[in-house]
């Protein structure tokens, strides 16, 4: 099929950080956007259209990331926006992106309890990482957990939901819970890290995000907590963060996502392959990659059917969708907008990749609400 090139193509709004502190695994997130947007416009385009991504930095700030939504819509006349990290930029996105009427794709694990008809939401909720990664640490280390976070919406509310998992297990307690800003760096961790050899937990449930990861993960390491003992669990730290750290340091950590680079399937073992085929592209595949890569074309099979961006006609056929992305068959749920998808526990590895210790081989629908789901250990249906 020719391209008809610029004259009818589909504009597509963009916005993840490439500066501030969330820079790194929000630029994954931009080049999974980019990767797909190729493979697309390489295979046809949406019914010969080409798409071409319109694309601001709103560098880790709530602020730029409302400014830039509303100039995508306002001035570049987009209809579709990809974008969004910290839950924080979603909460300022979301009602700009009501109000006009458009459509936003989240590709991240967040807190759940949201719904907009205006996002799909293609990152996993609580009950598809952190129910999974509380019945494991609870299972094989114990149930007294120490939380610490970054100061904002998602970790309050995933420590929330952890500490209600956790006390829910016979001796199960939250140790402390602690956070620190957005840009902590060692020095801000090193009274924590002290509070936790005094306090020995069975584990640290971390929600520290974008580079504080690296100062976190780095002194747990220097204080000499071993992973065997007080292992870290995480639900964000990802290849991504992992491969800012010095070699070794986030060995034996464990975190819970849907998707892990090491995934052995032939399909995600070709997507990673053409990938890093590419000169262009230089993050190391991670859960936020994956979901913004497979959300592009979720949209791209769906608007082949409507032929127009617009949301009234598009959304009908975004609903139910499935696709076969690198972790497996993933569907949209059409009550709640999220995606069913792969829940797994992977261990880091020396070379900065998971081991995939435990996972789900049938997908888990969301329930951001938790309306059919019961603590950990309760009796629950799955
Ligand atoms: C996040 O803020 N949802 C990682």
């Amino acid at each position: 099929m020719t391209l008809k090139i610029n004259s009818d193509a589909v504009r597509v709004g963009v916005l993840f950080s490439s500066t501030g502190f969330t820079s790194n695994i929000e630029r994954s997130q931009m080049e999974g956007t980019l990767f797909a947007i190729e493979e697309i416009n390489q295979n046809g385009g949406i019914n010969g259209r080409e798409i071409i991504p319109v694309y601001y930095d709103p560098a880790s700030s709530p602020h730029h990331f409302a400014v830039y939504v509303e100039k995508l819509i306002k001035e570049d006349r987009v209809n579709v926006v990809f974008g969004c990290y910290m839950s924080s930029t979603r909460k300022a996105v979301m009602p700009i992106i009501e109000k006009w009427q458009k459509l936003l794709f989240y590709p991240t694990p967040y807190e759940g309890f949201e719904f907009s008809n205006n996002i799909i939401y293609t990152g996993a909720s609580p009950n598809q990482n952190s129910f999974f990664l509380a019945d494991y640490m609870a299972s094989n280390y114990g149930t007294r957990v120490y939380m610490v976070g970054s100061n904002y919406i998602y970790p309050y509310e995933s420590n929330r939901i952890m500490s209600d998992f956790m006390t829910n297990f016979p001796g199960g307690a939250v140790v402390s819970e602690r956070y620190v800003g957005l840009n902590a760096g060692r020095e801000d961790f090193h009274s924590i890290v002290q509070d936790i050899k005094l306090a020995r937990p069975d584990f640290i449930f971390s929600t520290v995000v974008g580079k504080s990861t690296q100062e976190f993960y780095l002194a747990c390491h220097d204080a000499g907590l071993h992973p065997d003992k007080i292992p870290i669990a995480s639900l964000t730290t990802s290849e991504a963060e992992i491969s800012e750290m010095r070699p070794g340091v986030a060995a034996g950590h464990i975190t819970s996502a849907p998707y892990f680079q090491s995934i052995d399937s032939t399909r995600n073992k070709e997507v990673i392959r053409r990938f890093k085929l590419s000169p262009f592209y230089t993050v190391e595949p991670n859960m936020c990659w994956e979901a913004a890569y497979f959300q592009v074309h979720l949209f791209a099979n769906a608007m082949r059917k409507s032929d127009t961006d617009d949301i009234g006609q598009l959304f009908p056929h975004l609903l139910n969708s499935e696709y076969d992305a690198p972790q497996g068959r993933i569907k949209i749920n059409p009550h709640n907008n999220h995606t069913l998808l792969y829940p797994k526990i992977g261990r880091v590895d020396n070379q900065g990749q998971f081991a995939i210790i435990k996972e789900v081989k049938q997908g888990v629908d969301a329930d951001p609400y938790f309306v059919n789901y019961s603590p950990p250990g309760v009796d629950n249906d799955n």
